[in-house]
C-alpha cells in the first residue's frame, strides 16, 4: 500500500514541521523551495540527501525581512540599498557571512558568503515569520532536473518523502537573479526572474556577469542542469516531424504535441509557463523538444539561460 504523505493544511502546520527539524517544500513567488530550518544542521542535510544535491553547492536563505538578514550577513551599504529596493521580491544576495551567526555550516558548504532573500509570496513570508528563523530553500527538485512551479510537481518529483505547503502556482516560474555584492562591487552570478536592467535602472550603473566559464561560485552556474530527460533543439522557427514544440509568439502549424508559452509574445507569461510546459512536453515521450528563438532582453535573459542549460549536453 502506498505511504500516505500528510500535507500541512496551514502555515503554523508548516512552520511546525520545520521547528521539528522535518522538510516542508513552500511556494514562493519564483518555484517552489524544499525548506529545512536553517540554522539546524540535521534538518539541511537531508535537503542534501533529499535533492541528491552535492555537498559543495550552498544553499539560499529566505528571510522574513531585511532585519532577520541582517543577523546573518553583512551588508555593505550598496548591499543594503539594493535589499531597501528589491525586497521583498525574486532577487538573491550574496553576502559576508555574519560572524557568529547561527546559520548551519551546511547552508554555506563552507563559503564565507550566504545567499539571502526575502521571498516576496506572502505564504513564504508567514512561514518563515512563523519559524522565527531563516528558512533553507533551494529548488524543489531533485538535484539537475527542472525547477517545481506547482505542488503538483513536488509531488510528481518526491512522492510521499515530502510534505508540501500549497500556495498556488508560482507566479514569477523562474528562479530569484542572484547578485555577489562585496563593498561596492556588484556582479550578477545568475539570471533571473528580476531582469538586470531593472537592476542597473535603480542603481544607475552598470551590472557585470559573471563569465559561464568562471569558477564555479553558483552551481546553478552548472552548465547542464534544469535539464528534461528529452533532448532540446534551441532556436528552431519550426518543428521538424517526430519533435514536439515549444512555441513563443505566432505559432507554426504541428502535427506532434506543441504548447506555446505565450502567443501574445509576453515574456512574463513565458517566464511563467516555462518549466511547467517543458515538463507536459518532455512527458509527451517526444525524444527531442524544438524551441522557439527567444528575445534575449528583460526576463528573456533568464529564460534563455534556463534552456541554454536544460540544452547542455549531460555530464
Ligand atoms: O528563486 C529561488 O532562488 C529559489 C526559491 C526556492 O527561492 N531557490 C533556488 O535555490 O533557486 P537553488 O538552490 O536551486 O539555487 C540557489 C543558487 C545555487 O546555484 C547556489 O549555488 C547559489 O544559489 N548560492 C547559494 N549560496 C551561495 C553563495 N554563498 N555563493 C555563491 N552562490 C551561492
Ligand atoms: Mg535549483
Amino acid at each position: 500500500m502506498a505511504i500516505e504523505r500528510t500535507d500541512p493544511q496551514t502555515v503554523q502546520e508548516a512552520a511546525a514541521l520545520l521547528r521539528a527539524g522535518e522538510l516542508c517544500a513552500f511556494a514562493t513567488e519564483t518555484v517552489y523551495g524544499l525548506g529545512a530550518d536553517a540554522t539546524n544542521s540535521n534538518a539541511v542535510l537531508k535537503i542534501y540527501e533529499t535533492k541528491g544535491r552535492p555537498r559543495f553547492n550552498p544553499l539560499i536563505c529566505h528571510c522574513a525581512d531585511l532585519e532577520m538578514a541582517e543577523r546573518y550577513a553583512v551588508f555593505s551599504p550598496l548591499a543594503r540599498e539594493i535589499a531597501e529596493i528589491f525586497w521583498p521580491g525574486p532577487l538573491t544576495l550574496v553576502l559576508p557571512v555574519k560572524p557568529g551567526g547561527s546559520l548551519s555550516d551546511l547552508v554555506t558548504a563552507g563559503l564565507n558568503t550566504v545567499g539571502l532573500r526575502v521571498p516576496a509570496h506572502p505564504m513564504a513570508r508567514d512561514l518563515i515569520s512563523g519559524l522565527g528563523r531563516p528558512v533553507a530553500g533551494p529548488s524543489a527538485n531533485p538535484s539537475g532536473k527542472l525547477s517545481p512551479t506547482t505542488a503538483e510537481h513536488v509531488r510528481a518529483a518526491f512522492g510521499s518523502a515530502v510534505p508540501v505547503l500549497d500556495g498556488g502556482p508560482c507566479y514569477s516560474g523562474v528562479e530569484s537573479t542572484i547578485l555577489a555584492v562585496e563593498d561596492d562591487r556588484v556582479t550578477q552570478l545568475r539570471a533571473g526572474a528580476m531582469p538586470r536592467e531593472n537592476i542597473e535602472a535603480a542603481l544607475g550603473r552598470p551590472v557585470a556577469q559573471a563569465s559561464h566559464d568562471a569558477a564555479i561560485t553558483a552551481p546553478g552556474m552548472l552548465k547542464s542542469h534544469y535539464a528534461p530527460g528529452a533532448a532540446l533543439r534551441l532556436d528552431a522557427n519550426a518543428p521538424s516531424p517526430g519533435e514536439a514544440y515549444l512555441a513563443f509568439g505566432e505559432a507554426p502549424a504541428h502535427d506532434g504535441p506543441l504548447l506555446n508559452l505565450s502567443p501574445e509574445g509576453d515574456l512574463r507569461e513565458a517566464a511563467r509557463n516555462l518549466f511547467a510546459f517543458l515538463a507536459r512536453l518532455d512527458a509527451s515521450g517526444a525524444k527531442t523538444i524544438a524551441v522557439a528563438p527567444i528575445p534575449h532582453s528583460g526576463l528573456g535573459e533568464a529564460i534563455n539561460d534556463r534552456l541554454e542549460r536544460a540544452a547542455a549536453p549531460r555530464g
